[in-house]
């Protein structure tokens, strides 16, 4: 099988070739979505809300983000995989950056790290990429800045915000970053910056006239039921036939239907 690299996500959009991304955060799941053919797997700190239970993503630690990343990579035999790098651990200096996303890439064999923020993270940036560790960004809704925000609304629907994103996105293709995530943004705005820049853009709730599209895994597959966003798109209720198997499973152990003749040595 023939491994996905930033350089074939360049071409991908080159031909105006859709980017299909997932987040996973375990082995099971990872080697399910790498053979269904998925390009890019992203190991988002979203563990924190979909793993762990957290209420943001702001608790998830480097080591758990690693333990995620660590385990997806063992799954993995062609999309790229792709790591977040945690609230806390690349905003106090481009040095912890650069130690951070060493230690993911040394310790969990991932192929490179994602990061929120433009201007305010320009130096960690740059000192990432010089040490050869492709770099994505992530603009508009940037869930680690939740305090900040108040909200989980839409972003950047004013025109200084606006602004700040698209110059925020020049400043990181200038960089050398490989792609860079939009969250929740006007499919408009999203749509500029994608032609504006000739990077890969990926999509969440940012519209069709971007270069690729991810989502949490757990929501397209009906898995996580409150979360209903509008760009939510379910492909499966998990939900509803994992709670099916499970009651049958019980009422099959109450009734002595489990194990049968043959289900026993
Ligand atoms: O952590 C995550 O799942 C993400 C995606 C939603 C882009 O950052
Ligand atoms: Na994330």
């Amino acid at each position: 099988i023939k491994k996905i690299t930033t350089h074939q996500l360049q071409e991908m959009k080159n031909r105006g070739e859709k980017i299909a991304m997932l987040t996973a955060y375990d082995y099971s799941m990872a080697r399910i979505i790498d053979s269904g053919g998925i390009d890019v797997i992203l190991v988002g700190d979203s563990a924190s809300n979909v793993m762990a239970g957290h209420e943001t993503t702001l608790p998830i630690t480097l080591d758990q983000m690693i333990y995620h990343a660590a385990s997806v990579v063992r799954a993995v035999e062609r999309a790229l995989v792709v790591v977040d790098l945690p609230f806390g651990t690349y905003q106090g200096s481009s040095g912890e950056a650069l130690r951070s996303s060493i230690r993911i890439m040394k310790e969990s064999g991932a192929h490179a790290v994602k990061l929120e923020g433009g201007s305010e993270v320009k130096e960690s940036v740059i000192r990432i990429l010089s040490a050869g560790i492709p770099v994505m960004g992530h603009l508009g809704l940037t869930p680690q800045s939740i305090y900040k925000f108040g909200t989980y609304t839409v972003r950047a629907k004013e025109e200084a915000e606006a602004k700040k994103l698209v110059e925020d996105a020049k400043m990181l293709e200038e960089c050398g970053c490989f792609g860079v995530v939009l969250e929740k943004i006007p499919a408009k705005l999203a749509a500029e910056v994608s032609k504006s820049i000739r990077i890969p853009t990926i999509g969440i709730g940012a519209g069709p006239d971007v270069d690729g599209q991810v989502l949490v895994m757990q929501d397209m597959l009906g898995i996580t039921q409150e979360f209903k966003p509008r760009f939510l798109r379910r492909y499966a209720d998990l939900n509803n036939i994992i709670n099916g198997a499970v009651k049958q499973y019980v009422s099959d152990v109450k009734a002595k239907d489990f194990p049968n003749q043959d289900e026993k040595y």
